[in-house]
């Protein structure tokens, strides 16, 4: 079947390049002249692990293809999917839609024969009503249906996700759409992986309950890291020991410096707005957000604990290692590590920071930090190291010369990677989350 896939940002891009190492023919498409270029030149605008390989895998079989021309790209296509981006509006924390429709608009001018148009952006409950009606209005001699279908990758493990999903999640009331859909999907299919059918507004909802859902678990076991603090527990114990009750379930119980990234954040505060225009207020989540947002900054404030308090700190050199909001991505979005980095350089203290993919993202977002080549140098005379993201890479530092080039052995953990006994037994001062 064709496909066309309309925006070729993350999730459009992943998305395509599997379709199409299904077997699929995929056009991918995107206003900019600037990232389609670059996308036939075999340059990928993100850091995503594999799909480089994939792309060009598909491109030499002759099944993706990229162009900015939306009336040529969804030509004969039987699926149209929407794949663009739909940030926080600024001010309210809405959805903004506008380019949804924008696209919307431009498929209903382009359309010549029967489609599918299928909302993969992560939209609002009702949006699929509006796509629909913009695309009516607009062209009606032509045979079209409307279905959601959300998508849920992690970067970094986007295409495993893809390919190897816990359930796809379809939702229309049409019988010909789900015939397409199911089509679209049947290597996966094959794969056993489950198709939810479900009504449109469903499966809107369940991406934001989705991603809702798994931001509650992550602060719920931040703030069970509090307490352990507090109490002399450990939460890597406590997370293990609710997490072997199946009806809990281990994922997504890693206690940190709160969750960041491209979904939760703006996710979370979307489904609030929903919540609150329909009168139906998500109070937990409320909380979460608040909760969240505030955990980042006494993340640097902690930081500033283990340099011995706001006075000592002031004047002295901290070396953050990991800046992305998560590890094997450039993905500097709403990290944990701008407010770390902010936190501390209010305070006085002079930041030193290297990350592996994502310095060039961060430079302009924490311009007070010095971004250096590798993480020895970030730690060269350093009064304190500090673990923001659990990149590989520093898994396992080489602790000795750590030690020999920090001024202070002191290490903060924010990822709780290293074993305290062992970290303390090297002479250092540690301290991690949730753990004494
Ligand atoms: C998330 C969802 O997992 C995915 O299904 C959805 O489609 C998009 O949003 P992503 O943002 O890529 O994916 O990353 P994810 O691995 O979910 O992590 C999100 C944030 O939560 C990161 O900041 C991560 O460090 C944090 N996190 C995650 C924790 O602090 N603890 C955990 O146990 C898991």
């Amino acid at each position: 079947m064709k496909i066309a896939m309309v925006g070729s940002g993350y999730v459009g891009l992943v998305s395509g390049a599997c379709f199409a190492d299904f077997g699929h023919d995929v056009v991918c498409i995107d206003k900019d002249p600037a990232k389609i270029e670059s996308l036939n030149a075999g340059v990928m605008p993100i850091f995503e692990p594999g799909l480089a390989e994939l792309v060009a895998t598909n491109v030499r079989g002759g099944r993706l293809s990229f162009t900015t021309d939306l009336a040529e790209g969804i030509a004969g296509a039987g699926a149209i999917f929407i794949a663009v981006g739909t940030p926080s509006r600024r001010g309210d924390g809405h959805a903004d839609l506008s380019f949804v429709h924008a696209v919307a608009a431009e498929v209903a001018a382009n359309l010549k024969t029967p489609a599918v148009v299928v909302t993969k952006s992560t939209v609002p409950v009702g949006t699929g009503d509006e796509v629909e009606r913009i695309i009516a209005e607009a062209n009606p001699a032509v045979r079209f249906a409307v279905a959601s279908n959300p998508e849920f990758l992690r970067e970094g493990a986007a295409i495993t996700d893809f390919k190897r999903p816990d359930r796809i999640v379809i939702g229309t009331d049409d019988e010909w759409a789900r015939s397409v859909m199911t089509e679209v999907y049947r290597p996966l299919f094959l794969n056993r992986a489950p198709l939810l059918f479900t009504s449109r507004r469903s499966s809107e909802l369940i991406k934001y309950a989705a991603n809702a859902f798994l931001a509650v678990k992550i602060t719920f076991i931040n703030e069970m890291a509090d307490l352990c603090e507090k109490v002399g527990a450990d939460v890597q114990d406590v997370a293990r020991g609710i997490g072997m009750d199946g009806r809990i379930g281990s994922k997504f119980l890693h206690a940190g410096p709160g969750y960041g990234g491209s979904c939760f954040p703006k996710d979370t505060l979307a489904l609030l707005k929903t919540a609150e225009d329909y009168d139906a207020p998500t109070r937990i989540v409320e909380a979460v957000v608040k909760v969240n947002e505030s955990r980042k900054r006494a993340m640097g404030r902690k930081v500033i604990d283990a340099l011995g308090g706001l006075d000592a700190a002031r004047g002295k050199k901290v070396a953050l290692l990991g800046l992305t909001f998560k590890p094997n991505t450039d993905d500097m979005r709403d990290s944990p590590s701008i407010a770390i980095a902010r936190t501390l350089t209010d305070a006085g203290v002079e930041v030193a920071a290297y990350d592996p993919e994502g310095m060039e993202l961060a430079r302009s977002l924490m311009p007070e930090v010095t971004m250096t080549k590798g993480p020895y140098e970030a730690v060269d005379g350093a009064d304190a190291v500090v673990i923001v993201t659990e990149w590989d890479a520093f898994r396992a530092l080489d602790l000795e010369r750590v030690k020999t080039l920090a001024k202070t052995p002191v290490l903060v953990d924010l990822r709780n990677i290293y074993d305290p006994a062992e970290v303390r037994g090297r002479g250092f001062a540690y301290s991690s989350i949730g753990r004494v």
